[in-house]
């Protein structure tokens, strides 16, 4: 299910419903990791998806800033989004990739700054990802992850899920430990990064009254949920599920046009 054409199918949704959502969490963790782009510094993001990390540098450090971003991701779709974006809104340093974050064909100890995006929790073999980061890191440079810790979505998706398949609550979260900020330090730690240290980073992830509908429609075709919650869903549950999802979240909204999911980020930045 994480397959690479499975992701680049969903880049519109993504772009949509997930990128202003990501990049509260990413701007949190570019101010954690103390990464500067200056000094023409290579900073890699992987699994850049749409490009949060991307457009959290550029709106830190401004478009034209001294620093070489390489955004990658194993699906073309997505690296293609970024490289659209760099080009429409002159981020000239901005290039694109396509990598598999587990196997990259990037040179060893070639840069400064590596982050990856709510992404290792997904990947089959998240130790070898963890170790391609510090290979491709310079020695003294920083490898930064952000994870899942608590979403204000999953329990509304676990309540609606227990409604539809009558099951008690919660239903288990997929990410397994990599909720748990200690889990991720201990991750870094074994893969042989130094210096690991970490931190909660709260947010809210935005949604408009008017999206209610698509955005709830969205939620059974992204691959991560896909491979997770609602891999034992059949196509009839899933219909059940978006109707309860619907009122769930119009529950919580009460009399506002716009919501905030209120989120949790763990942030974990280990030196090479
Ligand atoms: C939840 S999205 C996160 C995207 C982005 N970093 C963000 O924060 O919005 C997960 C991303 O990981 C990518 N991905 C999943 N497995 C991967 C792998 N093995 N190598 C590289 N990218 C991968 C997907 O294509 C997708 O773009």
């Amino acid at each position: 299910m994480n397959d690479p054409d499975n992701w680049s199918d969903n880049m519109d949704d993504y772009l949509t419903f997930a990128h202003n959502g990501t990049l509260v969490f990413a701007k949190g963790a570019l101010d954690f990791s103390g990464v500067e782009a200056k000094n023409g510094n290579k900073i890699l993001d992987v699994a850049c998806g749409t490009g949060s990390m991307v457009q959290a540098i550029i709106e830190k450090f401004g478009p034209q800033c001294d620093a070489q971003v390489l955004a990658t991701d194993f699906a073309k779709g997505m690296v293609d989004a970024v490289e659209k974006r760099a080009k429409a809104d002159g981020w000239i340093n901005v290039k694109g990739q396509v990598q598999n974050a587990m196997d990259m064909t990037l040179p060893d100890s070639s840069f400064d700054a590596v982050f990856c995006v709510f992404c290792v929790m997904l990947i089959p073999d998240p130790a070898k990802a963890l170790s391609e980061m510090l290979r491709v890191a310079v020695p003294g440079g920083t490898v930064t992850c952000v994870t899942w810790n608590a979403q204000g979505l999953l329990p509304m998706m676990q309540k609606a899920a227990s409604l539809t398949k009558n099951l008690p609550a919660p239903v288990p979260f997929a990410f397994k430990g990599w909720a748990d900020l200690d889990f991720n330090k201990e991750q870094l730690q074994a893969a042989g990064f130094r210096e690991v240290r970490g931190v909660h980073v709260p947010g809210l992830l935005p949604l408009a009254r008017k999206d209610i509908p698509e955005f709830v429609d969205s939620l059974p075709r992204n691959p991560g949920m896909k491979a997770g919650m609602f891999s034992s869903f059949t196509e009839e549950e899933i219909n059940t599920f978006k109707g309860h999802m619907r009122n769930v979240i119009l529950e919580s909204f009460g009399d506002k046009e716009h919501y905030g999911f209120e989120a949790v980020a763990n942030v974990v930045c280990g030196t090479k």
